[in-house]
């Protein structure tokens, strides 16, 4: 990461703990290591960016709907998804500084090195020898990797490794209140196998017919061993994932289908295409047979953000086995080649999944910008967050220019208003330019002012955010241009 990558990475974090976007859980306990807390501005900027997906998803589709399932689910549901025995990283240990580390991460810290010193060739083959160690599931291979590299712990610096073991990254509770009664529950690690689970019910109460989806928004939990890059890589964090239910053999047309569609969405929210790109996975999750990520260009290099995944019928055929339930579709459709109906089979799933808080994170590192604001005459700057207008928090700022002569009256008359349909906000402290650049701060597309004026003709100004142009408009007509700015 260059310095200037780097600062504006660390700004944005400031950014977001001051102006309550996010802040640290228990900070006053000194926090806890990879969970995160959204505050008064976080939590809108979240509910906004979930809204505009479940739109996306659930409102624009007649054929996808959305369930909330429990976030405790009957444990064998684990077994039979493959998450008990293949939901697990590659770890090692420093024996000398006692750190652990991700195998593979330790490797893909050496071919970023490699690529910045123009060593392609060597960082290539690298990538090769890893990927297939991993496809192998060969963690010797792994170890030996680190060992001929030479790459070192970078606390004692030496490479003095353990072997590297797999270690699963669910979380597990007590279900139950008598010691004796209870029985060791896992917090779900994504969403979608409530999903799964509930794939008979949805489509038998909703009488779907396939193609269709079901969606979910929800919590999802992994004991991640290396926590950083902020909300990037947390221990609780929230899941936006659809599964798109199919007829056995069309799983490539959606899977290309799903894959230009998810991209779609992405760039309508205004964010510049080239900082997104596609990277097809080597390794295939052990539910997969195709996938690929969604990635963005963060201040620290690519990363993903969403994966869509050919599921096959991996889960809900194992489903059907540790449940002894039919998870069969009739479908009545005649199949052109036979004449006859396709009939009962289990259907081929594809899946987009979204990781909620690491979209917030693009959205807010997107939109902020330190911008100068410098004249000849005077040196000035102001720091904003061109937010989509409909992710905003806030959606305008209702001031009067001061706090007598009746104009708070006239400003709260109008809030009263707004507020009926929008998220507003009134301020009436400090100098207007002081005000304006709090609402700057925080994305607030519009700033309405009320001075004397007003009174006389019930007109206001408003303020623009971007351009921070001003316009006197009457009062009676905020509503509609508050709309024509903020809609969906
Ligand atoms: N159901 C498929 C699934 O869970 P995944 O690629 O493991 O697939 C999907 O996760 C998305 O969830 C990722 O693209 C990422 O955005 C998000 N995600 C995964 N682990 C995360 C973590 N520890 N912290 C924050 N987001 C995470």
């Amino acid at each position: 990461m260059s310095k200037n990558t780097d600062e504006l990475f660390k700004n944005v974090i400031s950014h977001a703990k001051e102006y309550g976007f996010v802040f640290q859980s228990s900070e006053i306990y000194d926090g806890l290591s990879a969970v995160y807390d959204y505050g008064q501005n976080g939590a809108e900027l979240k509910n906004n960016i979930k809204t505009y997906w479940w739109k996306a998803m659930v409102q624009m589709h007649e054929n996808i709907v959305g369930i909330d399932s429990a976030i405790f689910m009957h444990p064998k549901i684990w077994k039979a998804s493959g998450h008990v025995d293949g939901f697990n990283d590659p770890m090692i240990d420093n024996k000398d500084s006692k750190k652990r580390y991700r195998a593979d991460q330790l490797i893909e810290e050496r071919i970023a090195l490699y690529d910045t010193e123009g060593k392609t060739d060597l960082a290539e083959k690298l990538q090769h020898d890893m990927d297939e160690a991993l496809k192998s599931d060969d963690l010797g291979r792994l170890r030996e990797i680190i060992i001929e590299h030479g790459i070192k712990c970078p606390i004692s610096g030496t490479a003095n490794w353990t072997e590297v073991r797999q270690f699963n990254l669910m979380f597990s509770t007590q279900f139950g209140a008598m010691a004796e009664g209870s029985e060791e529950i896992y917090l779900r690690p994504e969403t979608a196998q409530g999903i799964f689970v509930n794939f008979l019910n949805v489509q038998k109460s909703g009488r779907m017919k396939i193609p269709f989806g079901i969606a979910q928004i929800g919590k999802a939990f992994r004991n991640e061993v290396i926590a950083r890059q902020f909300i990037i890589r947390m221990r609780e964090f929230e899941q936006m994932e659809m599964q798109f239910f199919i007829r056995p053999g069309t799983e490539m047309e959606w899977y290309e289908y799903w894959k230009a569609a998810r991209l779609k969405w992405h760039v309508a929210l205004g964010t510049d295409p080239a900082k997104y790109q596609y990277h097809d996975h080597a390794k295939l999750a052990h539910y997969a047979n195709a996938a690929v990520d969604i990635e963005y260009e963060f201040p620290f290099g690519f990363k993903e953000v969403e994966g869509i995944h050919s599921r096959t019928d991996f889960d809900l055929s194992q489903h059907q086995k540790f449940s002894n339930k039919k998870m069969q579709y009739f479908d009545p459709e005649v199949d052109p080649e036979t004449g006859k109906p396709y009939g009962n089979y289990i259907p081929y799933v594809i899946e987009t999944s979204i990781g909620l808080d690491r979209m917030f994170l693009l959205t807010m590192i997107n939109a902020y910008e330190e911008e100068d604001l410098s004249t000849e005459e005077r040196q000035d700057s102001r720091t904003v967050l061109r937010l989509p207008a409909v992710l905003a928090p806030v959606k305008a700022a209702i001031f009067p220019l001061t706090k007598k002569d009746g104009l708070p009256e006239k400003a709260r008359e109008i809030m009263d208003k707004l507020k009926l349909e929008y998220n507003v906000q009134y301020e009436e402290k400090d100098a207007i330019g002081k005000r304006y650049r709090r609402q700057d701060a925080i994305g607030t597309p519009i700033c309405i002012t009320v001075d004397h004026q007003s009174l006389e003709d019930n007109t206001v100004t408003i303020r623009h955010r971007d351009s921070m142009a001003q316009e006197r408009v009457p009062a009676d007509d905020l509503t509609r241009i508050l709309g024509d700015v903020v809609s969906w």
